[in-house]
């Protein structure tokens, strides 16, 4: 045999021996993931095996030659109660743990850190408050709670990474959310997993997991500011500031410390100030009106991009929240380690932002 012929054998035997039936576990997910899917496998083998093998046994035993023909059976108690309770013993065991694991994938911890993403045909952007900027490429530290913030630009598009079992859909005009922490350093597969037109199955890309050190040097390196300081651009720009003032003389309500926080509207509900109630309120003012302000605020719907909407969402953002999610902790550069700190009211300003004066008198 010759020499080539025997490296393609080798090369092909190495091939189908990496045949990995499972996608790597790199996130704190996909272990309750996978020990959920493993049981489901099993119980599915159990029931296969035990109907395949009763088939067998009773077409041999009950052959039509030897037996005389069957009694019919009125019915039986026993029997209906047993095949009635035993499956819905075992369906409530599936839907409780997979319950369970839902919570446990849609509701971020507290100080989880937060990268925006924009779907849009066929391409994933990021947006990391540092002010990075990547696309088709997702870099995130090692071991931290990350929290997505998606948004399409156009259809519904779906954040899929398997080796974190995560899996969210990202919907035009307003924000969904997903968290995940890596486990493992590497590059792992990024799929957009919904249908959104003739290119989604080239809308694929990289989620890096870095060392916390090497992340904190990647998304500090070369940066034109963070994204709040962008988002405060267009906050002027837009001429936002020229209503939305930090004293009370404003014609719009007052946007510092909002985030996070309860606001009565003007019909007596009630709203949580989160991302897509700050979108909505940019995009479609008059939605929900503030209690004690006029629906006078122009819309910005197809003025403002789905980029600069992320940037002003994170300038709000930083203008202070409700301890919903404190601004992210920042390793030591040296030994990768994050700060463990108390709970404590966040700084009410950005980092670039001059300080709102102490006593700020309080919007009606
Ligand atoms: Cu985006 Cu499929």
């Amino acid at each position: 045999m010759s020499r080539a012929l025997k490296e393609l054998e080798q090369d092909g035997l190495r091939y189908m021996l990496n045949f990995p039936l499972l996608p790597d576990r790199a996130s704190t997910l996909s272990v309750h993931v996978d020990a959920l899917y493993f049981f489901l496998v099993a119980l599915t083998l159990v029931f296969s095996v035990g109907i395949a093998l009763a088939i067998v046994i009773l077409a041999i035993r009950y052959r039509r030659e030897r037996q005389p023909k069957p009694v019919p059976i009125e019915g039986s108690l026993v029997l209906e109660l047993t095949w009635t309770i035993i499956p819905l013993g075992i369906t409530m065991v599936i839907f409780i743990w997979a319950a369970a694991i839902y919570f446990y994938e849609t509701r971020p911890p507290r100080g989880a850190m937060e990268i925006y993403a924009v779907g849009k045909q066929w391409m994933w952007k990021f947006e990391h408050v540092e002010g990075q900027r990547e696309i088709n490429t997702l870099h995130v530290p090692i071991g931290r709670d990350v929290r997505m913030i998606m948004t399409s630009q156009d259809v519904i598009h779906s954040f899929f990474v398997p080796a974190f079992r995560t899996k969210a859909d990202v919907l035009p005009g307003r924000y969904t959310s997903v968290w995940f922490r890596p486990t493992k350093t590497g590059r792992y597969h990024l799929f957009c997993a919904e249908y959104c037109g003739t290119q989604h199955s080239g809308m694929i890309g990289e989620v890096v997991v870095m060392e916390a050190a090497d992340y904190q040097q990647w998304a500090q390196s070369g940066t034109d500011g963070s994204l709040a300081s962008a988002g405060e651009k267009n906050f002027q720009q837009y001429g936002c500031a020229m209503c939305h003032r930090s004293d009370t003389q404003g014609r719009g309500p007052n946007i510092v410390a909002l985030y996070g926080k309860p606001v009565l509207l003007d019909d007596g509900r009630t709203v949580l100030a989160d991302e897509t109630y700050i979108r909505e309120s940019i995009m479609n003012p008059g939605a929900k009106i503030a209690s004690g302000f006029k629906n006078i605020m122009p819309t910005f719907e197809g003025q403002i991009s789905e980029d600069e909407m992320v940037a002003l969402v994170a300038y709000v953002k930083a203008l202070g929240n409700g301890m919903a999610n404190p601004p992210a902790p920042v390793a030591n550069p040296d030994t990768g380690v994050y700060p463990v700190t108390p709970n404590k009211e966040p700084s009410m300003v950005a980092p670039n932002q001059p300080k709102p004066a102490p006593s700020q008198p309080k919007q009606k």
